[in-house]
């Protein structure tokens, strides 16, 4: 099978990495990959955006599985216009991928489908945004209906602070489109899971949960990231949350969209809070998380490529998918001063002193035949192990070998197995 994974970034690294180990995969190629996916796939110089280009590579070259990363090409419609051509491709239709391109209608399909989520309020006009403050206590979330590459959800603490930014994206339109509908939302306490379930149009399969630390420093502090490690799976994620999950929001989703007439395929993520009235859904994704993937592929004990093959041609077979017991710590090593502001351009050195296979490149790239810094973040270490805590101690070992300037993570990705360390620890 010759596959070509769309994406530059840790997700898309996780994926070719994991999708070079399957024995059907014969060839592998990666859009525009980044120098961490070259040691697995050959990186095609095409722009995960260029749907035109990508399109011509898939034809020409015969690519029997297209797997797309982001959410860029999917909200473009990349899977609506290869299937039109007969190009099989994993991901869901421009259609289906509103559930995370408009938070607008992935609250309406939620309050339709009775999928519990944080009350909330569309707005369009700043007036009647003002007015129906009344209707939420403070801290309120904002959110603009649009993507706004992680720039688009904003918790308020008071009534000053909510009206400038109310002007600002209802009548200075500064994030233009995207922030032209706003969603006014409850503002919800618990802690974050993120649940990945696999779908063909019919049928879904769990894939597995991890939790995203998004925040930019040690406890939780900081400014929101698009996530500085992960771990799966989570330790307060019990058999009883689980059946609530499958109850009370994987089934009414799934049943929901073939109601709605949405045949979804690919992943769709479920962004969950797990608050002291029970879970409610705080965002849909319609693509694999980052850093979420690179901690959940590394557990996967299944032939990627047959699983993704399966969803984008609709013959799902399987009830259940095999992860290793194993616990994964993932931890992503930025750019100093990531979110803000960030240079670049920084060699990285160590990647030859470790077993690379599970440090995932993101924002790096080729210069005079060095690898060096491109983005913010940088890299995603993971490690496996049967104890949380000596995976946790191999993910930050492994990176303290690794050295650009300005590196930057985290170093309490993991922690709270050392407080959980209940019975999974005793056991092994
Ligand atoms: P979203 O893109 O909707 O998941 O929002 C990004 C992040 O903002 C979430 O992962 C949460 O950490 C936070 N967030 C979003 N909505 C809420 C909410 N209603 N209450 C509390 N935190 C929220
Ligand atoms: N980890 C959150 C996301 O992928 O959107």
């Amino acid at each position: 099978m010759r596959v070509l994974v769309v994406g530059k970034g840790g997700r898309e690294a996780a994926l070719v990495w994991k999708l070079s180990k399957s024995n059907r995969v014969t060839e592998l190629f990666c859009a525009p990959g980044n120098p961490g996916t070259s040691r697995f796939a050959e990186n095609v110089g095409i722009d995960d955006f260029d749907i035109d280009g990508l399109l011509g590579f898939a034809i020409e070259r015969e690519i029997d599985l297209v797997v797309v990363g982001p959410e860029k090409p999917l909200s473009m419609g990349i899977v609506d216009i290869f299937r039109e051509k007969g190009v099989t491709i994993f991901g869901p239709n421009a259609a289906c991928a509103r559930l995370e391109t408009s938070k607008v209608f992935a609250k309406n399909f939620m309050k339709r489908h009775k999928i519990p989520t944080a009350n909330y309020r569309v707005e369009r006009y700043y007036l009647q945004a003002l007015a129906d403050l009344e209707d939420f206590d403070f801290p309120l979330v904002i959110k603009a209906d649009g993507l706004a590459a992680g720039k688009g959800v904003f918790i308020l603490d008071n009534v000053e602070e909510t009206r400038l930014l109310l002007g600002e994206l209802l009548l200075n339109h500064s994030l233009g489109e995207a922030g032209s509908r706003i969603v006014l939302e409850e503002f919800l306490i618990g802690s974050e899971l993120s649940l990945f379930v696999l779908a063909d149009g019919s049928n879904y399969v769990e894939l597995g949960e991890a939790r995203d630390f998004k925040k930019a420093l040690d406890g939780n502090f900081g400014q929101n990231t698009g996530g500085m490690g992960a771990i799966s799976p989570v330790p307060d994620y019990s058999e009883e949350i689980r059946e609530e999950f499958r109850e009370r929001i994987l089934k009414p989703t799934m049943e929901g969209l073939i109601s709605d007439g949405l045949k979804y395929t690919g992943l769709l993520y479920f962004g969950l809070i797990l608050t002291a009235n029970g879970l409610r859904v705080l965002e849909f994704n319609c693509r694999f998380g980052d850093p979420e993937t690179q901690a959940i592929l590394p557990r996967i004990e299944f032939d990627l490529a047959k699983v993704l093959y399966q969803c984008a041609t609709g013959s799902l077979g399987i009830d259940k998918l095999h992860l290793s017991e194993e616990t994964s710590v993932a931890v992503v090593a930025a750019s100093q001063g990531y979110p803000g502001e960030f240079d670049t351009c920084h060699a990285i050195s160590g990647l030859d002193t470790v077993d690379d296979n599970l440090v995932f490149q993101a924002g790096t790239t080729f210069r005079d035949s060095r690898i060096v810094t491109s983005g913010g973040r940088v890299l995603t270490v993971t490690a496996l192990d049967k104890s949380p805590k000596i995976a946790r101690e191999k993910a930050y070992s492994t990176l303290s070998r690794i050295f650009y300037k300005g590196i930057t993570y985290r170093t309490d990705i993991g922690a709270e197995f050392d407080v959980n360390l209940n019975l999974a620890e005793r056991e092994v």
